[in-house]
């Protein structure tokens, strides 16, 4: 092999003594036989690239249906975050709350130096200086991310800003992001290198919330590798958020706008695999409507000089779930995805490209399948994992918005809260107020997928979504967002919503269309918040008045809409304990404001009854 241009001691090494210091003492416990300064150039990416194929890591698709792609099947037993192996080190435990597993932060330290020590043998250690927002943005962080897996670095180049350039935001003393990562999984001279290794006994994701570090081990995957995704931009900058008076939300955030051509911008939190990248892309089914993206994933927002708040996408990149997105449900995502872009754990065509569950209408006569065996459709087995990813650059998406790089961010109207609920939860609900769309927030429920490890389908309390991703005490997160509510005048703030576009019928079929005709839905909201459409109160919320949302051209049962927007009170009652069990572990932290939502639900649930 090339001695490749990784060996260069590059002209990246930066001025910033702190940050060369720490270097210097990782490289001295994790013993890797090379240390690379990342320069984010083209170069480096192909450089690495070309080094994932020769040693067997990654297969370059077909140069002429995908150029400059690669597929990556990893390890069976690392396809997906960890949440029971994510840890908050706070230095005390009450600060990392119930919601969230806790070490002692000494004790994790002197854990992870065993583990780190010698964790590099035989690879190569890579500085990553990253920008989390676009550079120089006043809402943008910056962060290192040490790694000694290539494939993270590739991940970076695409997901985050990276390189020589970010350095000069570092100055010579400027605070950064910390975050140490390492697969685990040292060589011994002359051993042979696994195609995805990992360490397959030990994984630890873990936060150091009040130094601002990441220490990141044994998993090589999304959210546990890419330390500049969860770790960083939800974990630690909650923490940050909270300190400094702003939001870091696992939220996509959308540019809808009308016939007229006036725009609004809306984000969305919706747990991980329940639509956030398909309904920022959304292709609307309402002539004239248009929707445009800034980000698919995370959102950070800033009240601006004139009172409202303002967000930007920290990401510079897609890293999106592949079962399930095609032509037709997310025409945006596949063009997205036409180039430039790394596939993991997707199936492999006979022909050199990749595919998954339904990607194409008819599936393909054979694969070979995410765990490389043969494939065909009657196989009677999923051909790509549940949780297979694509990681693509933003500004490749044909939906993606002029102003989605614009470092004052965007000014957001709406605010939409959502799950995958069955039952009970009705398709959109418009919250009364802020303390109420926090009530919603917070209550909010949702089944699980495969973006985390465990059973799919186990309904549970998701609040925010954020409930894998909140870097500290979830009670003293809902006071955040009751805070940021006082913080501006009622007119400046957000509308909040609630929505669910997986209720199903007696026979477990999904009510609601979805995708693009999610679209009428934000009509509805786009119009509510000009005062221009009309709502009808129920005790949870309010719901389009009849004939409000649009459905010009919708292919649905009528009595379909019915059911969607129906409010069940005993149903709801039936929730009120599970609310009540839920906001009891927050303890004394429960904020007030929220004891009194559901003290105001239910008598809104017992006076309808009579
Ligand atoms: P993370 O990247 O894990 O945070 O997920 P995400 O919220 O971006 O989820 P994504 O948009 O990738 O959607 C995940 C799954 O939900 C895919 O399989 C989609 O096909 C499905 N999905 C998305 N929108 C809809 C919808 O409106 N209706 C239905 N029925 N399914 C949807
Ligand atoms: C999620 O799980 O919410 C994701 C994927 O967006 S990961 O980056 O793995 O966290
Ligand atoms: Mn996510």
């Amino acid at each position: 092999m090339s001695s490749l241009a990784l060996e260069v001691e590059s002209s990246s090494k930066p001025k910033h003594r702190p940050l060369t210091r720490w270097v210097d003492q990782v490289a001295q416990m994790c013993k890797p036989d090379r240390i690379h300064w990342c320069d984010g150039s083209a170069e480096e990416y192909q450089a690495l690239q070309r080094l994932m194929t020769l040693s067997g890591i990654a297969i370059p698709l077909d140069p002429e249906k995908r150029p400059n792609s690669i597929l990556v099947r990893s390890d069976p037993g690392d396809v997906a975050r960890v949440e029971d192996r994510t840890f908050i080190c706070s230095r005390s435990q009450e600060d990392a709350g119930p919601t969230n597993n806790w070490e002692d932060p000494a004790k994790m330290k002197e854990k992870l130096t065993e583990l780190f020590t010698g964790s590099m043998a035989g690879r190569t250690l890579y500085v990553i200086p990253y920008s989390m927002g676009p550079i120089g943005s006043p809402i943008a962080k910056i962060g290192v991310e040490i790694t000694d897996s290539p494939y993270v670095v590739v991940n970076m180049h695409i997901m985050a800003r990276v390189g020589t350039h970010v350095l000069d935001v570092f100055g010579e003393d400027a605070e950064f992001v910390r975050g140490l990562h390492s697969i685990g999984a040292p060589l011994a001279p002359n051993q042979q290198d696994s195609t995805w290794p990992c360490n397959k006994g030990q994984k630890y994701i873990c936060h150091f919330p009040e130094t601002r570090e990441i220490l990141s081990y044994g998993s090589g995957y999304g959210g546990n590798a890419l330390l500049g995704k969860k770790c960083h931009a939800l974990r630690i900058a909650s923490v940050q958020a909270r300190d400094e008076g702003w939001m870091a939300e696992h939220m996509l955030i959308l540019k809808l706008t009308n016939p007229a051509g006036e725009s609004k911008y809306m984000t969305g939190a919706f747990p991980s695999a329940c639509g956030k990248t398909n309904l920022a892309m959304l292709i609307p089914t309402l002539p004239g409507w248009k929707v445009e993206t800034i980000g698919d994933d995370i959102a950070w927002m800033k009240f601006g000089a004139d009172g409202r708040l303002y967000a930007i996408n920290p990401e510079a990149g897609f890293f999106g779930v592949a079962p399930g997105t095609g032509m037709k449900s997310n025409l945006n995502a596949m063009l997205t995805v036409n180039k430039n872009s790394i596939f993991t754990n997707c199936a492999m065509t006979p022909d050199g490209d990749v595919w998954w569950e339904s990607m194409t209408e008819d599936k393909p006569a054979e694969l070979v399948d995410w765990l490389r065996r043969p494939w065909t459709p009657n196989s009677g087995r999923k051909a790509a994992h549940p949780n297979a990813r694509f990681t693509t650059p933003a500004g490749q998406c044909p939906a993606i918005a002029p102003e989605w790089e614009d470092p004052k961010g965007v000014p957001i109207d709406a605010i939409l809260f959502g799950g995958r609920r069955a039952g009970v939860v009705p398709l959109v609900i418009e919250a009364f107020n802020w303390q109420h769309g926090t009530f919603l927030g917070a209550t909010a429920s949702s089944e699980t997928t495969a973006a985390t490890t465990g059973k799919v389908g186990q309904l549970r309390r998701d609040p925010m979504a954020m409930l894998p991703f909140c870097g500290y005490h979830m009670g003293d997160y809902f006071a955040h967002w009751l805070k940021i509510g006082k913080h501006a005048p009622v007119s400046k703030l957000p509308q909040i919503y609630y929505v669910n576009w997986f209720r199903q019928d007696e026979s477990g079929k999904f009510l609601w269309p979805g995708y693009g005709d999610n679209s009428r839905v934000l009509k509805w909201i786009f119009e509510r918040c000009d005062g221009n459409a009309l709502a009808q109160d129920t005790p949870v919320g309010r719901v389009p008045a009849r004939g409000e949302l649009d459905l010009d051209g919708i292919h649905m049962p009528a009595e379909n809409m019915e059911k969607l927007l129906h409010v069940e009170t005993k149903d709801w009652l039936a929730e009120v304990p599970l609310i009540k069990e839920h906001f009891a572990k927050f303890g004394t932290r429960l904020p007030e404001g929220l004891q009194t939502e559901l003290a105001a639900l239910v008598d809104r649930l017992k006076s309808d009854k009579q």
